[in-house]
């Protein structure tokens, strides 16, 4: 199929099979790290921006908002992001390859407020073993949100699972690190903050 050799996106017929990561971001073995429900892409574009010795991977469902962060990215001249358009859990588990991430990003996770939809959560404890698998020892996840009682119920399930991540102090974005999300709410709305390393 012909592809535009300038996109960013990585394609559906190269998702069946754990991704060759290194690969998409054309064997540079730098660092990757995942933005998960990456959104409008104002924290992953000035990420990559700032960070041009890191591959950056982000991670959406809604095709309209990768394409967006693809546009953008191409007009930046940014050649360590690349896109998937894919449900979170599905990626994580099964296309993300063992050990292959440095960091981790869930800025703002869709906190479904309705009890009758926290099935619908990502944090849970088959997407703990997923993101596990998926870290390096010693990566860490960065998680923000402005649904406190949302935080609460992550910080709760990740203190679970002791066994495997450290609590360490919450990393904090740079001006131009918030997230299209947090704009909405840095000034009238508390937000939780915590960052989780992998142990070895
Ligand atoms: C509340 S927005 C936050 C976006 C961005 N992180 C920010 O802070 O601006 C949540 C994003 O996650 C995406 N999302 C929600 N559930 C998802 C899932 N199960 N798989 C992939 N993306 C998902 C949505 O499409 C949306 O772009």
């Amino acid at each position: 199929m012909n592809r535009p050799e300038t996109s960013q996106r990585i394609y559906p017929e190269q998702v069946l099979q754990p991704l060759d990561l290194d690969a998409a971001f054309g064997n540079n073995h730098r660092p990757i790290e995942l933005d998960l429900g990456s959104g409008k892409g104002r924290f992953l574009l000035a990420r990559a921006q700032a960070h041009p010795e890191i591959n950056y991977l982000g991670i959406d469902r809604m095709l309209r908002r990768i394409r967006k962060v693809d546009r953008k990215a191409e007009r930046n001249g940014l050649n360590n992001i690349r896109l998937l358009r894919m449900e979170a859990y599905y990626a994580v588990s099964y296309l993300i390859p063992a050990e292959s991430i440095s960091a981790y990003y869930i800025l703002f996770p869709d906190p479904w407020p309705k009890k009758k939809h926290h099935d619908h959560r990502l944090f849970n404890p088959r997407f703990i073993d997923a993101l596990y698998r998926t870290m390096k020892p010693g990566a860490p996840v960065h998680i923000a949100t402005d649904h406190l009682p949302y935080f609460d119920e992550i910080v709760d399930v990740m203190r679970a699972h002791a066994e495997r991540f450290e609590e360490t102090e919450a990393w904090e974005p740079t001006e131009e690190e918030r997230t299209d999300f947090e704009l909405l709410f840095i000034e009238h709305k508390p937000i939780g903050r915590a960052t989780f390393i992998r142990k070895g």
